[in-house]
């Protein structure tokens, strides 16, 4: 019999693409999104619930009609910046509605939890390549609220017979090689804005901030492909499947890249060809100067195998997705 699972935002960017795989390996699929950033035909595999985590009359009924093996967990807003603007709407949406989720599994014994994490739990790391035991200290609300999260499962999980595996995923890019999903809801990364930029659909790209201390004075992130993230997913899941226990795993590529060095690659011949302006502006609020994964955990308790790790790869399936939208 096929293993049922439950992915919450399986209609947005990440949640589709780990929807997609989970469905090419066989997984029963079950999407619980409410749509606000995520589209219905971005679901490819499964069966598609439009509702709201913070509704748990809804979501106990969900888990009533559905015997669920494992919940991976992705619902969340996921913007820095508008986490800093609007805090409240981060705790309600990532940390409480986390709880209501877990309530449920508590309730109908699902025992099996992969959750969505962020390096933002990490702040300003000190660490050139931050290990998942480096202190999390985060410097954003967005930060805030999977940090507790993240303690929260882990409390629940030493109470009960739950085993997670917690994804802290760097900067996730790119979208479907074969471009059948990618980013639906307004951009605000980094990549997308620029190749945006590139296809003339915003006037310039603005740099935020300058004066990090980095090489060129730019912020640093580790860019990781979102089919590769999504397959870290399916590994978490058969590792737990295997009877693994609880663990807390970084997701990235271990290379940092600086916004000026992402921009150049954008504007390559090989990639766009397009020069476009650029602008240098003041730093955003929330953003620390420099993130990069020590990503030896992954690799060794997931046996994660990254099939796209290349910066030109991540921006080219990105400008592909970008484009398809104009038509
Ligand atoms: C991203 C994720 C966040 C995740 C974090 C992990 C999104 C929306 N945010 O945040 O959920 O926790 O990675 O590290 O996916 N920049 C510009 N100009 C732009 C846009 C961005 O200069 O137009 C700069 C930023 O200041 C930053 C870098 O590019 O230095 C990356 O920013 P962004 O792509 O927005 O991602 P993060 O804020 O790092």
């Amino acid at each position: 019999m096929s293993r049922k699972i439950l992915v919450t935002g399986g209609a947005g960017y990440i949640g589709s693409h780990i929807v997609r795989q989970l469905g090419e390996y066989g997984y029963d699929v079950v999407v619980y999104d409410n749509c606000s950033t995520g589209i219905p035909q971005a679901v490819l595999y499964g069966e598609l619930i439009i509702g709201d985590l913070s509704d748990i009359n809804r979501l106990y009924q969900v888990f009533g009609k559905h015997q669920f093996d494992a919940v991976v967990h992705l619902a969340a807003r996921l913007v820095v910046p508008e986490s800093v603007a609007y805090p409240l709407d981060y705790y309600s949406n990532n940390t409480c509605n986390t709880i209501n989720l877990l309530h449920c599994c508590n309730v109908m014994g699902v025992d099996k939890l992969i959750f969505s994490s962020t390096a933002a739990v990490y702040g300003e790391s000190n660490q050139n390549f931050v290990t998942e035991d480096a202190p999390t200290s985060p410097i954003n609300p967005y930060g805030r609220s999977k940090l507790m999260s993240e303690l929260i499962i882990q409390d629940y999980a030493r109470a009960s017979t739950l085993r997670y595996v917690i994804l802290r995923y760097f900067n996730v890019g790119g979208a479907d090689p074969v471009g059948r999903i990618g980013q639906n809801s307004r951009a605000t990364h980094l990549i997308a804005n620029a190749c945006n930029a590139a296809l003339k659909r915003q006037s310039e790209l603005k740099i935020f901030g300058t004066d990090f201390p980095t090489p060129d004075g730019t912020g640093i992130r580790d860019y990781v492909h979102v089919e590769d993230v999504a397959t870290a997913h399916i590994d978490g899941l058969r590792y737990l499947e295997d009877g693994g226990n609880s663990e807390v795993v970084n997701c990235g590529y271990g290379e940092g890249y600086s916004v000026r060095q992402v921009v150049e690659r954008v504007k390559a011949k090989a990639i766009s060809g397009v020069d476009f302006p650029v602008i240098n502006g003041d730093r955003r609020d929330g953003d620390p100067a420099s993130v990069t994964a020590s990503i030896q955990k992954i690799k060794k308790m997931l046996s994660w195998q990254p099939k796209y790790n290349n910066l030109d790869a991540i921006i080219s399936s990105a400008l592909a997705w970008e484009k398809r939208k104009l038509k």
